[in-house]
């Protein structure tokens, strides 16, 4: 319940800051969308066209991930956006998996710092920190129009060295997660998920 909660409360947060954008640019959105609406309709986009991601919206994303809820709010992330193509085309030969990427014109790196992690037991809190921000930038990628994708890095080590070095993060830096984004070429459609036996009330 805490989840569904946490959850919410970050798309109503992307669902408002996709309304300011529609004031402010002239970019296809969806600020139409209810917050349960762009929840329901995101997808994992790995099919873009040939369109930009403007500075503006990689922005609008980065303070939608920043807008996540931490652990005792410790906020334990670093967010690199990715516009250069090298770069890009790095990431997409090194990661067995992120092939979408040789596509889209950029990436956001959600990463983890470790000196702003918390200590002792409550450490890997980060991990979970750092997923609620790849989430939220998910949806607000979906609710200003775009198409994005999270891939995972973290904890396969072979992935954490190959973005670490391509994009030279220092040691104490992890990357969690690369979200590859685009502008939607149309061919992917959300999933239906809900199953209703998942769903316990009261008693298992
Ligand atoms: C932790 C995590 C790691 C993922 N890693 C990858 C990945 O490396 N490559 C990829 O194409 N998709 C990746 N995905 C996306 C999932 O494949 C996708 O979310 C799942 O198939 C459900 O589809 P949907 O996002 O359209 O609902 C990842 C998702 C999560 C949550």
């Amino acid at each position: 319940m805490k989840s569904g909660l946490t959850i919410l409360g970050a798309a109503l947060a992307v669902a408002a800051s996709s309304l300011l954008l529609s004031c402010s640019s002239g970019t296809r959105d969806n600020s139409d969308k209810t917050a349960l609406e762009v929840i329901h309709s995101r997808k994992s986009v790995r099919h873009y066209t040939d369109g930009k991601v403007s500075d503006e919206q990689l922005l609008t994303l980065a303070k939608a991930g920043m807008a996540a809820p931490s652990a005792k709010n410790a906020q334990p992330w670093q967010i690199m956006a990715v516009t250069d193509r090298a770069k890009l085309d790095s990431l997409g030969t090194a990661l067995p998996y992120t092939k979408m990427i040789f596509e889209a014109p950029a990436a956001l790196v959600v990463c983890g710092d470790m000196t702003l992690a918390l200590e002792g037991a409550s450490r890997d809190y980060w991990v979970q920190d750092c997923s609620a921000a790849t989430q939220n930038i998910l949806l607000a990628a979906e609710a200003i129009g775009l198409g994005a994708v999270w891939n995972g890095i973290y904890p396969v080590t072979e992935r954490v060295n190959d973005v670490r070095r391509i994009l030279s993060l220092p040691d104490y830096v992890i990357p969690l997660s690369v979200i590859v984004v685009g502008q939607p070429a149309g061919v992917e459609t959300p999933k239906v998920k809900w199953d209703e036996k998942k769903y316990h009330i009261n008693e298992w």
